[in-house]
């Protein structure tokens, strides 16, 4: 099965698009030379704080999971039992724990530090052999639910669980719905992703390349994915600084929205708008790379009931289709007189955990270069979609997150970023061809912590000028004047995204 709407460039694009390039990249330049200041504004010094005084120095053990720098010892009592939760392995029901079963009977890891390692972004696979596991796919055909914003695959459901609580085919257990009673089901198959090349030039002559990526699902358990099957995969993202970014008003994040482009900077930037499902109305999202989910709690929710397969008061079914019988007679994980498989009170912690992972502080801020790429940062239209700053408004209950002012690079909406990108599905009101414009913050820590470089929604760009090469659409104008900076510039804007 491979992607219906993979898009295919039309003959002799590129040839054209390089002319086309040339000649605006020109152009623009020329327009920067010409109101380019004679000294370049300096930085505001809350700039080396990105998360305001939430920030906190990276220690020598890099992780994204390090508490926020204003919370009191007491709070973090209740910080580090959420990242239990958020570490812990989930087993298999029945199990001596019932706190810590009901894993699956459908899943894609046991914990959600599997696949946000130590907080950070996950990656694709390095070889054919390994598993997809931090880049998930999500599975639809046409068609949509108002609650669950798109129509899921009539078998296999909206995401593709590569394992199953059999945990193994060899067990004798396949195909799929051939499981002898009291034993799980099979996982639903093994997504794959192939790269081709696409080679190019920037306007100095220096090449680039970049990776076109294919995906595909061998060994379908469950028999043929219906026929309009459109897969979206999906890479973890790094979780730092989520409680900020919740705390943004929501009248801020409506205010940037510009959906009929009428201020004429070739940029739109749409609010999603999706199902909340605690209090039974459409709201304003901001999490995932559609900005599907509308806050944290429903967004943790989500990843215990799909990814890991634990139920729970938002998501209460396990996601087992109505064809998934083996799945559908699996043993559960709910305790005696609890209704799901984690309390609303664990995942509350869970929930509180997420809120208060704080934000690294920079590294470099003040360097000649670093300073350079800022100022190329916001010359070249990069900040039209990521904001540098905003203010966190009153949050009660949560003074340490309240009234900061913050660095994300973010404006929280969605964007055509052209069909390079595009997945072609829509969720909720987000089109084929629109995500969130992800944050920026702690993007040079990333590599530190993960050990490995991969941006993007799957994780294809293997560094942070490829991931800009990528950039199409309402970003297209920002992308031609990169290809025509010059190596210096084009270091210096990189040297700043690191600082970050
Ligand atoms: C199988 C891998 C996997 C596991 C396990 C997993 N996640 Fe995720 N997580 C993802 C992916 C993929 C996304 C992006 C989803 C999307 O765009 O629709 C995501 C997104 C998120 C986000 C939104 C971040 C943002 O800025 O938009 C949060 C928060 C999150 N996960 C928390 C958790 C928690 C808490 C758990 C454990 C209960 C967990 N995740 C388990 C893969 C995983
Ligand atoms: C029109 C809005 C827009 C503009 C302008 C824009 N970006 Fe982006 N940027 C996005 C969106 C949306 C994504 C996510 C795309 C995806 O994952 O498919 C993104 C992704 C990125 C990423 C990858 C982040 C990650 O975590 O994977 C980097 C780095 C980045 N942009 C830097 C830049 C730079 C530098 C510029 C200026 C040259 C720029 N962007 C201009 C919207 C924009």
């Amino acid at each position: 099965m491979t992607d219906p709407a993979w898009p295919r460039p039309r003959r002799g694009y590129w040839r054209y698009s390089a002319l086309v390039t040339a000649i605006l990249g020109a152009l623009v330049l020329l327009v920067i030379e010409l109101f380019r200041p004679s000294h370049q504004a300096p930085p505001d010094p809350a700039e080396s704080l990105p998360g305001g005084s939430t920030t906190r120095a990276m220690g020598v053990q890099k992780t994204f999971l390090e508490p926020a720098a204003n919370l009191s010892l007491e709070r973090q009592l209740e910080f580090y039992s959420g990242g239990s939760l958020f570490r812990q392995a989930w087993l298999m029901a029945p199990s001596s724990t019932t706190l810590r079963d009901g894993l699956g009977p459908l899943f894609n890891a046991r914990a959600c530090s599997t696949c946000h390692v130590r907080g950070g972004g996950g990656r694709p696979p390095l070889t054919p052999q390994e598993p997809m596991v931090s880049l998930t796919l999500r599975l639809s055909i046409p068609g949509a639910d108002p609650h669950l914003g798109v129509a899921p695959e009539p078998t296999y459901g909206d995401q593709l669980q590569i394992l199953g609580t059999a945990l193994t085919k060899k067990a004798g257990l396949s195909p799929g719905d051939d499981a002898p009673e009291g034993h799980g089901p099979v996982g639903e198959g093994f997504g794959e992703v192939a790269y081709k090349t696409r080679h190019g030039q920037y306007a100095d002559g220096d090449a680039w390349e970049l990776r076109v990526p294919r995906y595909s699902i061998r060994d379908l358990a469950y028999g043929p994915l219906h026929g309009d099957t459109l897969l979206s995969p999906r890479l973890a993202p790094a979780l730092l600084g989520a409680g900020l970014l919740e705390a943004i008003p929501e009248e801020v994040v409506t205010e940037m929205a510009d959906p009929e482009d009428m201020d004429g900077d070739g940029i739109s930037g749409r609010v999603n708008r999706v199902w909340d499902r605690a209090q039974l109305q459409v709201v304003p999202g901001r999490f995932g790379w559609k900005a599907s989910q509308p806050n944290l709690l429903q967004q943790a929710a989500a990843a215990f009931r799909n990814d890991i397969g634990i139920t729970n008061t938002l998501y209460p079914s396990e996601s087992c289709t109505a064809a998934q019988r083996s799945c559908r007679r699996a043993r559960n994980g709910r305790g005696p007189g609890t209704p799901h498989e984690i309390s609303d009170d664990l995942l509350a912690s869970t929930t509180y955990f997420l809120r208060f992972l704080a934000i690294p502080g920079r590294r470099n801020a003040q360097g000649t270069e670093v300073l350079e790429g800022r100022h190329l940062f916001r010359q070249v239209g990069c900040a039209a979609c990521h904001v540098p700053r905003h203010v966190t408004g009153e949050l009660a209950g949560f003074p340490e997150l309240s009234n900061q002012i913050i660095w994300p690079y973010t404006d929280l909406l969605l964007h055509d970023m052209g069909d390079g990108l595009a997945d072609g599905r829509r969720e909720f009101d987000a089109r084929g061809r629109e995500w969130r414009t992800p944050p920026l913050w702690g993007l040079g820590w990333g590599k530190r912590v993960t050990g490995h470089e991969s941006y993007l929604h799957d994780g294809r760009a293997r560094s942070l000028s490829e991931a800009i090469l990528w950039h199409g659409g309402e970003a297209q104008a920002a992308q031609l004047v990169f290809l025509n900076l010059s190596r210096g510039e084009r270091q210096a804007l990189v040297a700043f995204l690191e600082s970050l």
